[in-house]
Order: C-alpha cells, then structure tokens, then sequence
C-alpha cells in the first residue's frame, strides 16, 4: 500500500532528456517515489488519490547557486550603472558586496531569516524544492555563522544545501591585507562554521575585484582539509583560469564561466566539475561576453542554470525566468534549461542520487504545471503555471 498516488498526469522524469510518460502514475510513499509508470500499468493501491487533470508533473526545481540570505538592497546602483559606471568601478569605490557586508553586519538573524523566507516563497510558488544558500555578506565570525544559521532554519520550508563563502570579498577593515583575511577566514571562521555542522559545501570568488588563484586554493585546502566539497565563482570578469583551478581540486562545480577558455573547459570535464550559467547576472550587468556554451556541450560537461539570486548583480526572484533567460541569451534549448535547473542542478550539489529526476527511490519533490509541453516552462515571460509543490510528498503549496 503506497501513500498517496498521482494519476492522470503527463511525466517529465528529466532521466534522459525529459524522459517523458504520457498518461503516468506516480507514487509515494515515506516521502519517497515509490512507483512511477504508465497509469495503465498500475495496479497497485494508495491511501489517496490526486487527479492531476492532465497537468505535467516535473522534478521539483533546484537552484545551485543563490545569495538568498542579506539585508537590504543595491537599487542605487543599479541607477549609478545605468548612468555609466560598471560593477567593477561601484566594487572598488568601496561599494557592491561590500555595501550589502555592511546592511547584513547591522541586521538580527531574525530580521534576516524573515526576510529570507518571505523571498523564498517565490521560488515555492514556481515549483523549487531545493536551492543552496552562500554567506558571504558577513565577512566576520558571527554574521557569517549568523547567515550560515538562518539558511539552515529555512531548511524547514525548502530543501536548503549551505555554501560557505567567506572569501566573497576583502571587508573594509582588512583593506590592503587580503592575505591576512584569507588566513582568517581559513583559521578561525571555516572550522568554527564546519564544527557547528553549518556548512555543506566551500565556495570562493576568483576575481581581480576580489581574490586571486593562490588565495583561493587556500581556501580550497582547508576545505578538504575539513572534508568538504568545493566549487566556484569563476571567471566571470576576466579569466584568472578559475575554471580549471575549480577542476584541479575536484569542485561539484565552477559557476558564471563567461570568461573560461577551452582549457578549462575541458578540465572541468575530466574531473566532472558541473558547469552552473547564471543568465540573470549577465542580463543584468547588462554583460556581452558569453560563456563558452558551444565548449561545453562538444567536451560533454554537464549545464546546470541558476538563478544566482542576490542584490547586486542578480535581483532575479524567479527561477522560471532564469530557464527563460538562459535560452533567449545563451541559446539553450527548452530541455537544456529545464535539465539545468533539475538534474545536472542536483548533481552540482551533489545530490543526484537523491534529486533532481523522477525515479523510484528518488525524493517525493515534484512540481505540477498547468502546460501542455514542457518546453513551456522556458518558453514563457513572466508567468507561472505551476499549479502545485510537493517536497517530500507534502504539499507546500497549491492551487489545485
Ligand atoms: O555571483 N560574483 C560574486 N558574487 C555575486 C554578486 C554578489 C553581489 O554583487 O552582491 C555573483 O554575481
Ligand atoms: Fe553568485
């Protein structure tokens, strides 16, 4: 006796593809799959039965790469953009991260997991089970606990996967001392962190705005050092070879990549470094260097799509819109983003084996959608056709 079964949906198990089963069943049981198939191909029984009246059921959305945790917002610079001056420029003149560094340092944990989790609605609302969380907006021993604690408490609404990120940006005390700051960091706000269970995954920013390839590999040794998997902002101004620096230590992933050279692409490929595109940073930094998305495909690595969320250089709420975006500016197909926003997301969270397709065994996390081709999910500007999230087998939210 199963749990709860779905009937009269359409399948998009994202196995292979979309891996579609027209006319599925799909079972649950201890928030598990337990069975999925063509309904004519049931014969066992549930508890409960939903109809899905014709809906299409996909893996419930993950979001690999997200800032979701801070306070306060950066619409002035989006305006001083707007009037010519760049990202880099705002970040050297003492704004960018570190501006939000010092909105989230003055904020309570309350204020900032309240606001976190009024934020996540959004992506419940467009069928997101899972996103990760980075701290990085604290850049001292209690605000990055603080960040890391609140992205742990919204674990309660949605599947959340912690990143460490502690070498985001040099804070203004430490001005002309990077060195000095990334032995911190390494010494004394990673292992408290790690001790504390707070943190699943280690991420860095190599950039000339922020830190420099042998910065970061030390940040990298200490995380293996602790025994935990990295992955990094990479070459998303300029090529300091972060990508293949990413490879070299075995990252889950290496992220923005607008800047990575074959080279490094076809390291990220030796060592199954997943390759996350943040289309909503590019778009709004108003960026022209495209990711090498031709590279990637020919050597095989896998594309997982992101929304990057966060208040600088991507404001992007709407993990739906990030497929979208993906497509219109990265030439993706429709089934690229949506594999990119499910399976190969799992996977560079290392979370395949238990995220991101529909298979017996997997997480009961699934989306149903009011479409008739999956392709509409990456198709369409702005609206929503999710009619239901389920993580776990529970509902977290819908309309159906
Ligand atoms: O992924 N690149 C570095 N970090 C963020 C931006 C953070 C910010 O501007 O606040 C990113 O784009
Ligand atoms: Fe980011």
């Amino acid at each position: 006796m199963h749990d709860a079964v779905w009937i009269n949906a359409n399948l998009a198990t994202m196995r292979d593809g979309y891996g579609v089963i027209q006319d599925g069943a799909l079972a649950v049981t201890a928030g598990k799959i337990s069975w999925i198939g063509a309904r004519t191909a049931w014969k066992e029984q549930a508890r409960e039965e939903h109809d899905a009246r014709g809906a299409w059921i996909t893996p419930g959305l993950v979001d690999c790469h997200t800032h979701l945790v801070y306070a306060g917002n950066r619409a002035h610079e989006f305006e001083m953009r707007l009037k010519g001056a760049t990202y880099e420029e705002i970040a050297r003149a003492g704004g960018g991260i570190v501006s939000t560094v010092r909105a989230t340092r003055a904020a309570s944990e309350e204020h900032l997991f309240h606001s976190a989790k009024k934020r996540i609605g959004q992506w419940l609302r467009e069928g997101a089970t899972t996103v990760e969380i980075k701290s990085g907006y604290g850049l001292d021993r209690d605000t990055e606990l603080r960040m890391l604690r609140v992205a742990r408490r919204l674990g309660d609404t949605i599947t959340v996967k912690t990143t460490f990120l502690g070498a985001h940006a040099l804070p203004e005390e430490y001005r002309g001392r990077a060195d000095e700051y990334i032995d911190f960091v390494c010494n004394e706000v990673l292992p408290e962190a790690a001790k504390d269970g707070l943190v699943d995954a280690v991420d860095a920013f190599c950039e000339r705005i922020a830190f420099d390839v042998a910065q970061t590999t030390k940040v990298f040794s200490k995380a293996k050092a602790l025994g935990l998997p990295v992955k990094l902002h990479a070459d998303q101004l300029s090529d300091l070879g972060g990508a293949a620096l990413a490879a070299c230590h075995g990252a889950l992933s290496a992220d923005h990549l607008e800047y990575s050279t074959e080279n490094s692409v076809k390291a990220m490929q030796r060592a199954g470094t997943v390759a996350v595109l943040l289309p909503g940073a590019f778009y709004f930094l108003r960026d022209t260097q495209l990711p090498p998305i031709e590279a990637l495909r020919r050597h095989g690595v896998p594309l997982a799509i992101a929304t990057d969320h966060n208040p600088g250089s991507s404001p992007l709420t709407s993990p739906l819109l990030a497929m979208n975006l993906a497509c219109t500016l990265f030439r993706l197909t429709p089934e690229e983003a949506l594999t990119g926003m499910t399976r190969h997301a799992a996977r560079a969270l290392g979370l395949r084996a238990t995220h991101g397709t529909l298979e017996r065994g997997m997480q009961a996390d699934f989306a149903l959608w009011d479409i008739a081709a999956p392709a509409e999910l990456a198709y369409a500007i702005g609206a929503n056709p999710c009619l239901a999230t389920v993580r776990a087998g529970e509902s977290v939210r819908a309309t159906l």
